[in-house]
């Protein structure tokens, strides 16, 4: 069923949402925005190589609380790995043996989840596996990955959202060998450049805001202040001809739509899990919380251009589309970065034609289909949300699809495995969106390519391998994949809306290999 026009307008609540929220963002209004001044050059999250030990890299990582200073006299309590705030980009190949050494040394339990990456359920640091406080968790496994970004973050159960808010995300860099030869640039911080791109709102004691009224649970939280990672109105001083941008959309809630100011296109190499197998020129690149992308850009010496986000285009057609764009907020255009170039020395790197050799699974190979509703509370979830402040599905339903936050009608439990796929299965997981809001889905484990949008094929920048896929409202979108590799009938892998609000209030569900 469709998400109609009538349907929206006939739920009183979803129609109030337009009143209760949307955030105000940016310049020429005095936020926090305005009162940080300058522009300050981007930082750039440290390199983490490891230290081997008999074969095996070992990562020390330590989660800790620290004091960030984002604003001018304010400091900000945050939570990082080895840091105040975010935490360092580990640096993997494909075939390395890890071992993480992860500790909490915050005064509450935590999760380190290893975002896209194939790995063993038990040593996937969902919100199985919890790091109580004062506690390590050494998971080991070996890297079986195309070269490509991922990402690492906290995934408490509940709580996912709240701690990633504070900082609790950075960033795995994985290269392979194929990758290796391609002449990619690859220095980071001097020609490969990370960004974390997360919105965040200031109390005006300099904390960090979250969810507080009704819009934030439902829309997601969104920010009014941008930070890429974590520093407030960034400038890069670009060095050679030619950079490499690595983008991960950290945020909560927020869809970017990245382009640039001087209307050039941007060169896509990348998507979550893979290069592309051919580079693709798009004028935009919209971005949902949890996916990656990467981009080569050219300049020429003294030349300063900006990347920026403009309103979302693609999130509902029509009127209704940008009544949804508005209440969400993704109808505004902001910077990202600045990137200024002096004398440039030359790009020593080049883009081949062929990028990567990727998996190719054909519908008629797929055992089954597996089909995934999501669902939103509409009038009666939000009456209750109004009432309790909690989330239907926790605790009492009131009864109806529409009632709770889930998949399929059910809100994420840790005690119900939900699917058990059969280890080296070939499966279409098809994804369907009856809800006013945009879903961007996230399935832990694997790698899959997306078959179709509703039954029309994806656009040659969705050929890469991704992790997390958005589904627009009334979409219906099939990915494909090959599952299996590690299997375990007791500990389940995670799938859910990367919404994280939307995540920690249930629209999650677990599935086992088996
Ligand atoms: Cu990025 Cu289940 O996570
Ligand atoms: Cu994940
Ligand atoms: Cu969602």
């Amino acid at each position: 069923m469709r998400f109609s026009r009538r349907r929206v307008l006939g739920h009183g609540a979803a129609a109030g949402l337009v009143a209760v929220g949307g955030t105000r963002w940016l310049a020429g209004k005095s936020n926090a925005f305005d009162a940080a001044g300058q522009r300050r050059p981007l930082r750039i999250p440290p390199l983490l190589e490891g230290t081997l030990r008999d074969g095996v890299k070992h990562f020390d990582m330590q989660i800790q609380s620290g004091i960030s200073r984002f604003l001018p006299g304010r400091e900000t309590p945050t939570i990082g790995v080895n840091g105040a705030f975010l935490g360092p980009t580990l640096r993997l190949h494909d075939g390395d043996l890890v071992a993480m050494n992860v500790s909490n040394s915050l005064p509450y339990d935590t999760t380190l989840h290893w975002h896209g990456m194939h790995v063993p359920a038990k040593a996937d640091g969902g919100p199985h596996q919890v790091i109580k406080s004062g506690k390590k968790w050494s998971p080991s496994f070996e890297v079986r990955q195309k070269a490509a970004l991922f990402w690492y973050h906290s995934h408490l159960m509940g709580e996912t959202g709240a701690q990633v808010n504070l900082g609790l995300a950075g960033l795995i860099l994985v290269d392979d060998k194929e990758s290796g030869g391609l002449g990619l640039p690859s220095e980071y911080g001097i020609d490969d450049i990370p960004l974390v791109i997360q919105d965040r709102r200031f109390k005006a004691d300099g904390s960090f805001a979250y969810v507080s009224s009704m819009h934030d649970e439902m829309a997601g939280f969104k920010g009014d202040t941008l930070l890429v990672n974590g520093t407030m109105r960034p400038f890069l001083t670009v060095k050679r001809s030619r950079t490499r941008l690595r983008l991960l959309n950290g945020s909560n809630s927020r869809i970017y739509n990245f382009g640039f100011n001087d209307g050039r296109s941007l060169l896509q190499i990348a998507s979550d899990g893979s290069l592309l197998e051919r580079a693709v020129k798009r004028r935009r690149l919209r971005l949902a919380p949890g996916e990656r992308a990467e981009i080569i850009v050219d300049m020429a010496s003294d030349q300063t251009i900006k990347l920026m986000s403009y309103p979302d285009e693609a999130g509902g057609r029509g009127m209704m589309g940008g009544m949804m764009r508005r209440m969400v907020g993704n109808d505004e255009t902001f910077e990202v970065l600045e990137m200024r170039a002096g004398r440039l020395e030359d790009a020593g790197s080049s883009i081949p034609d062929r990028l990567a050799s990727l998996p190719d699974w054909q519908p008629d190979q797929a055992q089954r289909t597996r089909e995934f509703q999501l669902n939103m509370p509409m009038m009666g979830g939000m009456m209750g949300m109004m009432r309790g402040r909690g989330m239907m599905g926790r605790g009492s339903h009131g009864g109806g699809m529409h009632e709770l936050m889930g998949i399929n009608g059910k809100s994420m439990d840790l005690k119900r495995i939900d699917e058990r796929v059969p280890s080296g299965a070939i499966e279409i997981w098809k994804i369907v969106n009856d809800t006013p809001f945009a879903h961007p889905f996230h399935i832990h484990d694997i790698q899959f390519r997306v078959l179709d949008r509703d039954g029309r094929a994806p656009a040659a920048h969705e050929h890469g391998l991704k992790d997390t896929v958005l589904v627009d409202s009334g979409e219906t979108v099939r990915v494909i994949s090959k599952f299996g590799g590690y299997t375990d009938p007791d500990q389940p892998y995670m799938y859910h809306c990367h919404i994280l609000e939307h995540e920690d209030a249930g629209m999650m569900g677990q599935f086992a290999m088996v």
